[in-house]
């Protein structure tokens, strides 16, 4: 069972997407071999800060290593260190139709109608698509925003294998069961976000211990008397029992059981995060400090994806008529 998934070199990461994405990774790399890509590539389809850029992709790679991805399990790599990305992505662009692409309700929201919108953009699920076929993965987990992605990989991996052979893989197309839905701690109807401009919003992996128990004790509840799992009305709390329920794997409702006040629910759920967090951060920083490491995993991990992305591309572009030497 291959398992392959990619994921913006947005930079460090905080707790919504640790609980949301990141520990699902974690636990998928015991159960087959997965491969987990940073994909700098698909960042240069909006205008970017080529400083940002490199520190983000240096920090999304340290935040996994540091959350728990371990490279002798897993594949980690950055795409743009595996050549056979941008060469079968170029393939899949060949394969998919305008038609296609054009009916991607991603670009559609984020592009369409602009003239200086990048070509890139545009053609982005066709790279996607090379990211994952590459590897001939059986699953990819994602989420439901990039379902549609995923079924246009399926049609395009069909398609070149009846046009010129069986060379890829078809993935599978459901969307395995999603992690925490972590909201914004200051304001709970919203999903907790990176470009949220308000500090106490969301806990980074890097915070302190002072200031995860901070943000937690400040986060938003209510008024009502005592504590209870209500999802519907009572959102702040909500909120915090489920993100200890992702520390403690304890059901939210049966938590709530156990208080009768904000104030002990919050100091307890500040303490599990510390302890749960407080090694992330310590690690991540340790990798930032010693690039010589960190370049050392980004090339262990290029050449063991390369190895198997390069495979596949030759055979892609043997059954296409292209001289491969
Ligand atoms: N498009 C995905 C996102 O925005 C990232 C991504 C790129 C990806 N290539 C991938 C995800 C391959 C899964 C598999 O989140």
């Amino acid at each position: 069972m291959r398992v392959l998934s990619g994921i913006q070199p947005t930079g460090m990461a905080h707790i919504g997407n640790y609980y949301g994405a990141i520990v699902n990774w974690v636990r998928e790399q015991e159960e087959g071999e997965s491969f987990y890509c940073v994909v700098d590539l698909h960042a240069l389809t909006i205008e970017v800060d080529p400083k940002e850029l490199q520190k983000g992709t240096l920090e999304t790679f340290a935040t996994l290593i540091a959350c728990g991805i371990d490279p002798n399990k897993s594949t980690l790599f950055v795409q743009s260190h595996v050549a056979a990305h941008p060469m079968l992505g170029w393939i899949m662009e060949c394969t998919a139709s305008m038609g296609e692409l054009n009916r991607m309700t991603q670009f559609k929201d984020k592009g369409r109608g602009s003239e200086s919108v990048k070509a890139g953009l545009f053609t982005y699920p066709a790279l996607m698509a090379a990211d994952i076929l590459a590897y001939q993965a059986d699953r990819v987990p994602v989420g439901e925003d990039q379902k549609q992605h995923l079924e246009l990989a399926r049609d395009l991996a069909n398609r070149f294998n009846r046009l010129y052979g069986e060379t890829f893989k078809v993935p599978e197309p459901q969307i395995p069961a999603v992690g925490a839905r972590v909201m914004d701690l200051t304001d709970p109807t919203k999903k907790m976000s990176k470009s949220s401009k308000v500090m106490n919003s969301k806990i980074y992996i890097t915070d302190s211990d002072k200031e995860i128990q901070k943000k937690i004790s400040r986060a938003v509840t209510d008024t009502y008397e005592g504590v209870a799992y209500d999802p519907e009305n009572r959102l702040g709390v909500a909120n915090l029992l489920e993100i200890f329920s992702a520390i403690t794997h304890e059901r939210p409702e049966i938590i709530a059981e156990k208080y009768s006040a904000y104030g002990p629910l919050k100091k307890d759920i500040g303490e599990a995060l510390v302890a749960q967090i407080g090694p992330i951060r310590d690690r991540f920083n340790e990798l930032l400090d010693d690039k010589a490491e960190l370049f050392a995993l980004m090339q262990k991990g290029a050449s063991r994806a390369s190895e198997v992305a390069e495979e596949t591309s030759r055979s892609a572009r043997r059954a296409m008529g292209l001289v491969v030497i």
